[in-house]
């Protein structure tokens, strides 16, 4: 990044260190189980949509907060790796680095449980402390494992597309939504935030948007099968190319990451999903939220393969 530009995507968010555990089968509520595997990787939703947007190319900040342990020492060093600047990760004594428990079973599928620790105390005022960048950032980024008046901040903040993944989700006020160029929502996240059904037709999306005053657009994500993009009144289907996952944690973010590396890069919002559904697809090849987030040139093969 040139001092004189800024980056082109703000992230406001969380970094954790995700403790991974791989099982045959996700237990049951009593149940003690033997894992098969166990690694650390960097993780966190703000942390992964970072480093998917640093690796397909793009000059990305990042606004959080870490805590005074060797976690945080090591996360930080972990962003820095992948080109994103930090200089407004700021560490929190007494606090702790988020943790996030990790099970990933043989079918690719996992549950999470996550320890906040230094991301709750992420505020307003770190977030307008980095007022300068967030405003002349082509696309800033946000989701919810860090306070609502840090994301509000950044939402009121950005001159350029604001692009919101509340999750973990909650209800969400209008002021708020209103303030969302690109809202980024898998289906029970949808119906959390806006309290109506997700719907995957034209006419229920249209009365689902209508209902809550979604001024923006919406890309509803599907997982395997993809994602549905409502623009300017239309919902397009965006399929996924088939691949055999390994894991599919942080997939979601890998989406969000590289939907907005084409935006920063002025694609427009479709092809911008069709860019990150190929780039969620590969990212998960391998353990880790972050351990196959594609390049822009594996992407692109992917892509090509998908749209012949
Ligand atoms: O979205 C995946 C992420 O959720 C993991 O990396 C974990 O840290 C949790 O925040």
């Amino acid at each position: 990044m040139s001092p004189e530009t800024g980056p082109e995507i703000v992230v406001i968010g969380s970094v954790n260190l995700d403790l991974v555990v791989t099982v045959p089968a996700l237990p049951q509520p009593g149940e003690t189980v033997l894992a098969t595997s166990y690694d650390e990787f960097v993780g966190g939703k703000g942390s992964n949509q970072a480093i998917a947007a640093a690796r397909l190319g793009r000059d990305v900040a990042f606004v959080g907060r870490i805590g005074d342990d060797a976690a945080g020492t090591a996360v930080r060093a972990a962003l820095a790796d992948e080109g994103v600047d930090v200089a407004r990760l700021s560490p929190t004594p007494g606090e702790k680095t988020g943790r996030a428990f990790v099970q990933v079973d043989e079918r690719a599928e996992n549950s999470i449980i996550v320890a906040s620790g230094a991301n709750s105390r992420l505020s307003a005022d770190d977030v307008d402390g980095a007022a300068p960048c967030v405003r002349d950032a082509a696309v800033v980024v946000a989701q919810l494992e860090v306070p609502l008046d840090a994301v509000r901040a950044a939402a009121r903040l950005a001159h350029g597309t604001f692009v919101f993944n509340p999750a973990p989700a909650r209800r969400l006020d209008p002021e708020l939504l209103g303030l969302v160029d690109v809202l980024v929502v898998n289906q029970g996240e949808f119906e959390v935030v806006t309290g109506e059904p997700a719907a995957e037709d034209a006419a229920s999306m249209r009365v689902a948007v209508a209902r809550t005053d979604l001024p923006g657009s919406v890309v509803v994500t599907l997982g395997a099968r993809g994602a549905l993009v409502w623009h300017d009144g239309e919902l397009h289907s965006v399929p996924a190319p088939v691949v055999e996952a390994v894991d599919t944690t942080g997939a979601g973010d890998t989406f969000v990451g590289a939907l907005a590396d084409a935006l920063a890069r002025g694609e427009a919002l479709l092809d911008a999903a069709r860019w990150a559904v190929c780039a969620a697809s590969l990212s998960t090849l391998s353990l880790g939220a972050t351990t196959a987030m594609p390049r822009s040139a594996q992407v692109a093969e992917l892509r090509a393969l998908s749209a012949s």
